[in-house]
């Protein structure tokens, strides 16, 4: 018998909340452990740990669903497993092999049931696997010992409003650096994005929008979530630099677009100073999905695209052609989907 829980599935934001079981696994004399399901929501660490003083840390983040007939799945749980070892790799912390990383997931979920939304909700399972470097160190080297956790959390839109467009704001600040780890996942490019979201919250935009570094005239990131714009021939457009993170979501819309939709698709430069040529533009990630872009500010006007109220037609059918093939509704390309 499933647990019973008592969660407002259609009313859920993107908030922490404690389930029952999280995954540990400790690499020691150049080893992973086999790992464990515990209950504890603390981790007790050396206050010595590079985690804690020189970044030595990165995270994931991925999504279970609900399916029409009861089934949990995962979507492309692999390419989450990968992207993080690149992480791992550019902080000199041990890789966590794939099928390590996918079982591990997996018991996450299945201890946590209970808490994967129904289908229908709108609702997802949010799954935050990350590593962190541990033990008594002081020197800026890498750490002696290294922890891999997982914990998973009920979530709705990470924007307010989900399909609803939001506006954006050109950030005054770099994220990454050009040679730095803006294409990793690592906390440090969160840490320095946390002013510039404070100023642009503050001004009544969802978050803001990061230039290149080195000559700021072409779109990076949108907060969290990479770029998208359609052209106005239709083209399906998305930035490309090794300082933007490699969205999982923006390479499958690639794939959708182009597939599924019958669209071009082109991975460019997209210079600021050329909004005008998209009708529509989104943010698109794990946690954003697809969130439609309102307006971009930019030298105090706010550049709109489609719409400020309503989401544009193609960018509606992306949403729903990806949404529909993560909850099972619609035919994935092969590989895509893990079953839990
Ligand atoms: N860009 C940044 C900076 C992110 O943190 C994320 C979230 O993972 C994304 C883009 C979207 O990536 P994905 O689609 O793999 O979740
Ligand atoms: C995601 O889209 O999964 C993210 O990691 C965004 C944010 C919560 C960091």
């Amino acid at each position: 018998m499933l647990k019973e829980v008592n969660i407002d599935w259609q009313n859920l934001g993107f908030a922490y909340m404690k389930t029952d079981f999280r995954y540990i696994s400790t690499w020691k004399d150049g080893k992973w452990d086999e790992g464990n399901l515990v209950e504890d929501n603390m981790l007790r660490i050396s206050e010595a740990s590079t985690a804690l003083h020189y970044g030595q840390q990165c995270f994931e983040g991925l999504k279970a669903y609900k399916t029409k007939d009861g089934k949990i799945q995962l979507f492309r749980a692999d390419e989450n497993a990968k992207r993080m070892n690149r992480s791992c790799r550019r902080l000199l912390m041990p890789e966590v092999p794939v099928e390590k990383f996918i079982d591990a997931v997996k018991q996450v979920v299945k201890a946590n049931e209970a808490y994967v939304p129904p289908y229908g909700t709108g609702a997802t399972l949010y799954i935050r696997p990350f590593v962190i470097g541990v033990g008594d160190n002081v020197g800026v080297k890498p750490a002696p010992e290294y922890l891999f956790c997982i914990f998973c959390l009920p979530v709705g839109p990470y924007f307010k409003g989900g399909m609803t467009p939001v506006n954006f704001m050109i950030a005054d600040y770099d994220r990454a650096a050009p040679y730095g780890t803006g294409g990793e996942k690592v906390g440090g490019n969160y840490a320095s994005s946390l002013m510039p979201h404070e100023i642009a919250a503050k001004k009544g935009y969802a978050d803001c929008v990061y230039l290149d570094p080195a000559t700021h005239t072409k779109i990076e990131e949108v907060g969290s979530a990479n770029f998208f714009g359609i052209t106005k021939d239709n083209k399906f457009v998305t930035p490309i630099s090794p300082s933007i993170l490699p969205s999982i979501t923006k390479y499958s819309l690639l794939h959708v677009a182009k597939e599924y939709l019958g669209l071009e698709t082109e991975e460019r430069d997209v210079f600021v100073e050329n909004l005008d040529e998209f009708k529509e533009a989104g943010a698109c990630g794990t946690a954003a999905v697809i969130t439609p872009i309102g307006g971009i500010e930019y030298k105090d006007k706010l550049h709109v695209f489609y719409s400020e109220t309503e989401v544009g037609p193609i960018t509606k059918k992306l949403y729903d052609t990806l949404y529909g093939i993560q909850i099972g509704d619609v035919k994935a390309p092969e590989g895509w989907i893990f079953e839990v």
